[in-house]
């Protein structure tokens, strides 16, 4: 967090070639190397405790930005937000403690944190209130992205708060139907692209390339800032003693990435004094990230992506390079899980009463791989986020629990019955039985 030559609160580096450009410059790649850029900002006034108590105050203020997880960390996000942020407010989301969930897994002492109590749902309304607030500060006539459907659900919903027109790209018949749903209502020009995610985000770059649009991936590095702030709030959710382990659902990498970049911020000013390990989690079927990791990184895999938890369904993942260094700089581990295990780990979820989607109960069910092989101990304090809401993708939780035959473990079969008291008793009977 040095200064910038430039007197800037804020501004981009290379982080391959040290090139500098300004807040202004609206792609994502260096010009000169073409490594995916970073945010970088004016080293805070306070640190350390001070700091900390900075963050808890705002929590009781009235002011619109302090209302937000996201903003109330703005000396680490965007020093200078001010009147012009687009936020709804998000952020904000709680750290459950849910027994029946940390048993399932084997640890004593697990801790969730649900993202899925965002304004659209997911965890991408950290990222996207910054990503649109910059947008709309530097006059962007337009914003746009790739998504397996969260990232453009919350594009929707804060380029209307802006009223920026919004384009998105998401793979014809893919995407679940909360989140399409959601895209289609707050009214983002939707192209469903006959092509996987990977397909679509090569053409929202170079769409963004050529067409003068603004791109909102997670390849946008003020994204990245906003996503931060997942491990501020949970940190400071834990008296700021930092847990053993922070598990996290892996796809196109910008959350593992701003992981990374929220430890190591959090550490050099003196937030936390130990860094917690990052467990990045995947599908079997679409681990490029994961078979990499099993290698030492020694060379970067891309698959043909296939997971029923279709917000992780990427082969390809954008942020790959800068994931590989917040691992690396953790001292994390990356491991896969099977569909099997990811819908197990869902049913657990949502029968504790919190609930979440798909891709979400990756990290749970990574946890319990992680402790089975003893990476994890039993003792050891983990957080693991929860990524979405569990109304994302109705279609996938009445296929698993009405329609799924034979009927997987933890079903809750429905019962049809007449409407009629003898009906209801034979059930309960049944069931109490
Ligand atoms: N969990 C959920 C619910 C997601 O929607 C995503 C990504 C991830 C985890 C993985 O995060 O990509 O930063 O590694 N969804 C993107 C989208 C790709 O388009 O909504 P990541």
């Amino acid at each position: 967090m040095s200064g910038s030559s430039t007197g800037a609160s804020s501004w981009q580096v290379c982080p391959r070639c040290s090139k500098e450009l300004p807040l202004s410059f609206a792609k994502s790649r260096c010009p000169a190397c073409s490594a995916l850029l970073e945010a970088r900002h004016r080293p805070p006034e306070r640190r350390g405790r001070a700091l900390r108590e900075l963050f808890a105050e705002r929590r009781g203020s009235g002011r619109v930005l302090d209302a937000s997880g996201v903003w109330r960390f703005r000396e680490l996000v965007l020093p200078d937000a001010g009147a012009g942020v687009v936020t709804h407010p998000e952020g904000n989301t709680p750290l459950l403690s849910l027994p029946a969930v940390s048993r399932w897994t084997g640890l004593a002492d697990l801790a969730v944190k649900h993202e899925g109590h965002n304004p659209t749902g997911s965890f991408k309304d950290r990222g996207m209130t910054v990503g649109v607030t910059v947008a709309k500060r530097i006059g962007a006539r337009a914003v746009a992205c790739a998504s397996t459907g969260n990232t453009s659900a919350s594009l929707a919903a804060y380029a209307a708060l802006a009223e920026i027109p919004a384009l998105v790209f998401v793979p014809a018949g893919q995407v679940a139907a909360g989140k399409l749903a959601q895209t289609l209502a707050y009214g983002a020009k939707t192209l469903l692209v006959r092509g996987d995610f990977d397909a679509c985000f090569a053409l929202a770059v170079e769409a963004s390339e050529k067409l003068n649009v603004h791109l909102l991936n997670s390849v946008n590095p003020f994204r990245l800032e906003g996503q931060k702030t997942i491990v501020f709030e949970a940190l400071e959710q834990l008296g700021w003693e930092p847990p053993d382990w922070i598990a996290l659902p892996a796809g196109n990498l910008g959350n593992t990435s701003a992981f990374g970049n929220a430890l190591r911020d959090a550490r050099d000013l003196g937030l936390i004094s130990r860094i917690p390990r990052l467990a990045a989690v995947q599908a079997e079927g679409a681990n490029p990230f994961a078979r990499g990791f099993r290698e030492g990184f020694a060379r970067r895999y891309r698959v043909k992506a296939e997971t029923a938890a279709t917000a992780i369904r990427i082969g390809d993942p954008a942020s790959h390079e800068r994931a590989v260094g917040a691992i690396r700089a953790t001292n994390g581990v990356v491991t896969d899980v099977t569909d099997d295990e990811i819908l197990e780990a869902k049913a657990v979820v949502d029968a504790s009463g919190a609930g979440c989607e798909p891709a979400s109960a990756a990290s749970i069910a990574g946890v319990k791989k992680l402790v089975g092989e003893g990476v994890i101990r039993p003792g050891e304090r983990v957080v693991a986020i929860l990524t979405g809401h569990i109304l994302k993708d109705p279609g996938l939780l009445l296929r698993y629990h009405m329609e799924s035959d034979p009927p997987p473990p933890r079903a809750n079969r429905p019962v049809e019955i007449e409407p009629a008291l003898s009906a209801v008793e034979n059930v309960l009977g049944r069931s109490v039985s």
